[in-house]
Parts: structure tokens; sequence; C-alpha cells
């Protein structure tokens, strides 16, 4: 069975055809970059634009880059202060008349590596950590996801938050090397370690082609993997939460 999957991104809109069965995506894949100002009529724009490219009148799963409430953006994120109080898949549905669900995007990605990757059979705590415009997070228990958690927004010891202090972003935009990025990757997977002693954690998101680069700065007691699915987790785990029905 097949099941549109997208994963709209703080500079990128991403979707593919995903096989539910085994996590394979379709050989065309389509990506259009995040509108600016990336409002929520925008975002449906491209949204339709995406459903109509690949012919799709079928379920569509959709990870987004905001908190969600009970399908409601808690705040604007990295798009826009418009979303908040959006009902998303709502909003998605009268664009395109498809059924959508709508999820965290870093809980798509994680659902992703416990389905089909690097949390496949894993016991115990894994979190997955997204690094890109933002820093997202999933949590899973024995495999099973507690939503919406933002890890991304602890605050460091001067009280900024790690998301702009250490997303692949803040390498950008303050060229960091990859050794002052390390050091700050460090320092935060040390405090997410300490918080939370988890299992394993899973790293992907944009930086997930790059984490041979930086792994070894990040010296902590628990294992580290990379997103098998690398930055197509969240594409796969989107389409698998429309699936299994999570929302
Ligand atoms: C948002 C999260 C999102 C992350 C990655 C953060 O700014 O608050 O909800 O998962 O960016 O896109």
């Amino acid at each position: 069975m097949e099941i549109l999957g997208i994963d709209v991104g703080g500079t990128g809109i991403k979707a593919a055809m995903v096989t539910v069965e085994t996590g394979a995506l379709s050989a065309e894949k389509k990506r259009i970059p995040t509108p600016r100002p990336a409002t929520p009529e925008a975002i449906a724009k491209v949204i339709q634009k995406i459903v109509k490219h690949f012919n799709w009148k079928g379920p569509v799963g959709c990870g987004f880059p905001t908190p969600l409430k009970h399908g409601k953006c808690m705040s604007g994120g990295n798009l826009h202060e418009d979303w908040k109080n959006v009902h998303v898949a709502e909003l998605f549905k009268n664009a395109t008349g498809n059924e959508f669900t709508v999820v965290n995007d870093a809980d798509a990605a994680g659902i992703a590596e416990i389905y089909f990757g690097a949390g496949k059979d894993k016991k115990g705590v894994v979190i997955m950590i997204t690094l890109g415009t933002g820093i997202g997070s999933a949590v899973f228990l024995d495999g099973k996801l507690l939503q919406n958690t933002e890890f991304g927004h602890l605050l460091n010891r001067h009280g900024e938050s790690f998301e702009s202090y250490a997303a692949d972003s803040a390498r950008k935009r303050e060229k960091l090397s990859q050794k002052k990025w390390g050091k700050r990757l460090h320092k935060y997977f040390d405090h997410l370690n300490f918080i939370m002693s988890p299992d394993l954690i899973i790293i992907g998101g944009g930086a997930s082609k790059r984490v041979h680069k930086f792994i070894h700065k990040i010296e902590i007691d628990t294992p580290i993997a990379p997103a098998e699915a690398e930055n197509e987790a969240g594409i796969i785990g989107a389409a698998m939460a429309a699936k299994a029905g999570i929302s």
C-alpha cells in the first residue's frame, strides 16, 4: 500500500510516495523550497501543488515543524506566527480534498527509524534528535512514541535555547568550524543524556548525512546512531503515521 508522505521543513518541503510495508520511497521525489513568509496560505498552496504533482487522491501523512496539540500548532516555530492555533490537517484537507494525518516532523522521523531503521526492535528509551533549521526531538519507550516533546528548546547555561545555539542553521549562520559546532553539540547531547538517561540516541535531520563528521565530538556514555533513512526519515515516518492513525 502506498501513502503520500510530506515533510514540511524550515527550508524545504519534500514529498514522495511511500510503500508503507517496507518504508521504501518511490524513485520520484519532489522538493519545493519553503515559501517565505511561510504563512498558512503560502504553505497550503505548496501542499496543493505537491498533491497535484503526484496526482494523488488517497491519504497523506505530513510531518510539520512546530509543536502540535490535538492537531493545532502551539507556535509558529521557524515558519510564521500566523500558524498559532491553526489545525494543520484541516487546513491541508480543505486545500486538497485529501485526508491528512499531521504529526510533528521530528516525531515522524523517529517513527521511521523505529519501524525500519536504527531504532528497530530497540527496547528502553530511544531519543531521535533532528538537526536542521531547528532541533526537533522524538522520545520512544519500548517503541511507543511520547508525542510532541520539544527538546530543542532546552536552555543552555546562558539561558539561550540549544536550538539557536547548536542547530545546523546555527553552524551555517555563525560559520562555525566542525570543531566548534562539535563542542556545542557535545554540550547539548551531554545535557540531554543527563536529564533523560536514554538507551540510544539517533541523529537525523538535514545534518544526518554528515553525522560521521561530528559524532566523535559527542563524548557520552550512551550509544549514538545516525538515522538510517537519513533525511528521508521525515517523509517515510509521516506516511507511517498516517497508516498507524497517529495524530
Ligand atoms: C520546533 C519543533 C520541530 C523542530 C525541527 C523546532 O523549532 O519547535 O517542533 O520539531 O524545530 O523542525
